[in-house]
C-alpha cells in the first residue's frame, strides 16, 4: 500500500531540510490548509446555504463581491491572524495592508492571498480557487509593513493554490519542487497525490480569453496563430481550453503541458498591463511554474524579477512551458514595440520607486 502522506507530514519532512527551521513555517502552511478545508466545505454546498450570489459590497476594483469571496477572505484572515506566524497580511479584497490584531503576536512572515479566484464562476458551478504567497519579513520592528509585502517573486518563501473542482486539491512549493495534495473529505485530510509535479515537455493546451483578441497586440495575435499551427512552421495545433479561473486553467496546463496568457494590450493605452494581479495571482503562479520546470513572464522577461510598487499592481501574465512562453516573448520583441514602449515605463517605474 502506498505510503499515506498528509500535507502536514509532508511540510514537516520538507522543513527537516532547513536546519534552523523552527516549525513556524510548518504551522503557517498547516493553517492555510485548514482554511482551504473550511472554504472547500462552503464551495461544495454554496448552493444550499444561500451563500451563492453577489453581495451588495464591492472590492477595490469596483467588482461586485460574491458572498463566497467574502467568506473565503474572512476565513483565511481569521485562521491566520492569531497563530503568531505572520506580521501582516494582504488580500485581493482589501485596499490596504492588514495588520495582526494587537492582542496577538507578530511573526516573521507575511501572507498575500486571492481568497476566491474565478469569482464569476461561483454561481455556475465551475471550478474556483484560492491563491496564496508567503514572503519573509525584512523590515525592522514588530509589525509588518508594505516593504515586507512588496517583494519580488524571486524572494518568495512559499506559494500555492487550492482548486475547488471535481476534487479539492492543494498545490504548494517552498522552493523544493511543487507538490499536490487531494482532500479526502471522509477523513478531512489533504493526502499527497501528485509528488514533485513537473510540466510535461509535450504541450497540449493553450488558455486565453479569445474574446479579447481584437484588442491584443500584433505580436500576441501572431503568437496565437502560431500556437494554432496557422502561422510559422505549421506546428501541430494546441487544443484551446479556457475556464476563466486562473487556478483551474493553470493547474490543468501544469499537469498536461501548455500555456496560459492574459496579455497586456493597448485598448486603454494608459493601462497596458492587462488584468492579472501581481501580488495576489501572478507572482505565486510564476513561482510554481518555475519550480515545476516552466516559466512565467510579463512579456518582457521573468515575472519573478519585477520589483512591485503597489499592492494592487496589475501585470501581463504568460505562463507555462518555457519554450512556448519564450516564443511569445520573441513575437512581442519582433512585433510589439509600440506596446513595449507603453508598458516598460510602468514596469521600470517599479525599479526606481523608493
Ligand atoms: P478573480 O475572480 O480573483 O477576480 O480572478 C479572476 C481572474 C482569473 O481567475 C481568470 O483567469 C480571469 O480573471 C478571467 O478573466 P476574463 O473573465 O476577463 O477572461
Ligand atoms: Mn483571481
Ligand atoms: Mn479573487
Amino acid at each position: 500500500m502506498a505510503q499515506i502522506m498528509t500535507i502536514e507530514r509532508h511540510i514537516l519532512e520538507q522543513q527537516k531540510q532547513f536546519p534552523n527551521a523552527t516549525g513556524s513555517f510548518t504551522r503557517l502552511l498547516y493553517d492555510i490548509a485548514l482554511s482551504a478545508k473550511i472554504i472547500a466545505r462552503e464551495t461544495t454546498r454554496a448552493g444550499l446555504v444561500g451563500i451563492l450570489g453577489a453581495s451588495d459590497d464591492h472590492n477595490v476594483y469596483g467588482e461586485q463581491q460574491q458572498k463566497l469571496d467574502i467568506f473565503a477572505d474572512q476565513t483565511i484572515f481569521k485562521m491566520n491572524d492569531h497563530s503568531g506566524q505572520l506580521c501582516a497580511m494582504a488580500s485581493e479584497e482589501h485596499e490596504d495592508i492588514m495588520h495582526i490584531p494587537p492582542y496577538y503576536d507578530n511573526g516573521k512572515y507575511v501572507l498575500l492571498y486571492d481568497p476566491l479566484d474565478g469569482s464569476s464562476n461561483i454561481d455556475v458551478n465551475v471550478s474556483v480557487g484560492t491563491i496564496f504567497a508567503v514572503h519573509r519579513k525584512i523590515s525592522r520592528g514588530q509589525q509588518g509593513t508594505l516593504e515586507d509585502l512588496l517583494q519580488p517573486g524571486r524572494r518568495l518563501a512559499a506559494s500555492g493554490y487550492v482548486t475547488y473542482g471535481s476534487s479539492t486539491m492543494m498545490v504548494y512549493s517552498t522552493g523544493q519542487g511543487v507538490h499536490g495534495f487531494t482532500l479526502d473529505p471522509s477523513v478531512g485530510e489533504f493526502l499527497l497525490s501528485h509528488e514533485n509535479i513537473r510540466v510535461p515537455d509535450k504541450t497540449t493546451y493553450y488558455s486565453a480569453n479569445q474574446g479579447n483578441e481584437k484588442y491584443w497586440t500584433p505580436g500576441m495575435r501572431r503568437f496565437t496563430k502560431w500556437l494554432q499551427g496557422i502561422e510559422g512552421e505549421g506546428r501541430k495545433p494546441l487544443g484551446h481550453r479556457y475556464i476563466g479561473s486562473l487556478v483551474a486553467d493553470f493547474h490543468r496546463n501544469m499537469l498536461r503541458g501548455g500555456i496560459f496568457f492574459y496579455p497586456g494590450d493597448l485598448q486603454e493605452p494608459e493601462k497596458p498591463f492587462g488584468k492579472m494581479r501581481l501580488m495576489f495571482e501572478a507572482q505565486a503562479i510564476a513561482f510554481l511554474a518555475e519550480q515545476a520546470g516552466g516559466y512565467g513572464s510579463d512579456g518582457l522577461g521573468n515575472l519573478l524579477d519585477i520589483q512591485p510598487h503597489s499592492l494592487h499592481q496589475r501585470v501581463p501574465l504568460i505562463v507555462g512551458n518555457r519554450d512556448l512562453v519564450e516564443k511569445a516573448e520573441q513575437y512581442i520583441r519582433d512585433y510589439d514595440q509600440e506596446w513595449v514602449a507603453a508598458y516598460r515605463p510602468f514596469r521600470d517605474k517599479t525599479l526606481t520607486t523608493p
